[in-house]
């Protein structure tokens, strides 16, 4: 058992939770993720290591409450603990000192770009951050990610906070500026997480100018250890594993719209079971 420590809403759907999770926390870097059981009839569900604590023994989780299990997971209070923990899991991300790193987070992918801007920052880089969200409400992290960039541009689909448009209309103001400016602050990585839609916007507007783009996969997964297959992508015609290979992959690689297909397969049993909680 995982004990809840701290509970806190960060906005109307998403919850971060920070729990006493000692030898994950141990091992714990960026870019990778765990598999939750909620409780004893729970399902495996994949989860970002959005933050941890060697000294103190804990994780910090952050989830939208989309469906069964984020829900059952967003109704545990601090002092409840979670069945089990499982991880860390997948490949952390390659950090390296490299110059100048762009980080793009989109909705609750600000709560997973988070650790790995830190790290491309903690290794020497200049990093440029671009957040976003539908609204200001829904905005997380950002004096967190404000912390960990050099410069750091919010946007908001409705222009209530931030620059009006989405994380694609700062990053190509951004490409405008770098493509007329000197080759100091060209970007050596274009680092991308969020709905696949963003990442697969973001990998369409780096291919032409032929910056290396990698996005954080989220194919659906059962297992989470490479033995089911459900959360297999095609990455340059190969077929991999989300969950052994990734979740970090080659964006100008990656079949966007296998992926989406994909993570519709179970739709209708998730329909039909997430309004039992
Ligand atoms: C490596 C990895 C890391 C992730 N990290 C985070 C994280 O830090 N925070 C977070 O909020 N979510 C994260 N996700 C997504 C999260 O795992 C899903 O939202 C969760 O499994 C949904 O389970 P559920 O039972 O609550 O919803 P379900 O009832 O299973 O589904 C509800 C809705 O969510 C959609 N959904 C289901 N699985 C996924 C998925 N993998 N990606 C996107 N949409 C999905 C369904 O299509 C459906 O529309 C991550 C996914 C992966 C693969
Ligand atoms: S989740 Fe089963 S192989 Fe990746």
């Amino acid at each position: 058992m995982f004990k809840i420590i701290h509970k806190e809403e960060l906005n109307k759907d998403t919850t971060g939770i920070i729990i006493e999770a000692g030898q994950i926390a141990d091992k714990a870097r960026a870019g990778q993720f765990v598999a939750v059981i909620v409780d004893e009839n729970g399902e495996r569900i994949p989860l970002t290591l959005a933050d941890w604590d060697k000294d103190k023994g804990t994780i910090t989780l952050i989830f939208q409450r989309v469906g069964f299990s984020t829900k059952k997971l967003g109704l545990l209070n601090e002092g409840d603990s979670v069945q089990h923990i499982l991880g860390p899991l997948g490949h952390p991300t390659q950090v390296k000192k490299m110059g100048t790193v762009v980080c793009v987070g989109g909705g609750v992918g600000v709560a997973e770009v988070y650790p790995v801007s830190r790290a491309f920052k903690e290794a020497g880089n200049r990093v440029l951050g671009i957040i976003g969200s539908r609204t200001k409400e829904l905005l997380i992290l950002e004096d967190k990610m404000k912390t960990v960039c050099d410069e750091l541009f919010v946007v908001t689909d409705d222009g209530s906070y931030g620059r009006k448009g989405f994380v694609t209309d700062a990053l190509k103001e951004l490409m405008g500026v770098i493509d007329k400016s000197s080759h100091n602050i060209y970007p050596e990585l274009i680092y991308a997480i969020g709905p696949v839609v963003m990442m697969k916007a973001v990998a369409e507007l780096t291919r032409p100018y032929g910056i290396k783009t990698i996005v954080s996969v989220n194919p659906i997964m059962v297992d989470a250890t490479g033995m089911c297959g459900s959360c297999r992508c095609t990455v340059g015609g190969k077929t991999v594993f989300g969950c052994v290979d990734g979740p970090d992959f080659d964006g100008h690689q990656i079949d966007f719209n296998e992926l989406t297909l994909r993570l519709r397969n179970f739709s209708e049993q998730e329909k039909s079971i997430g309004g039992q909680i």
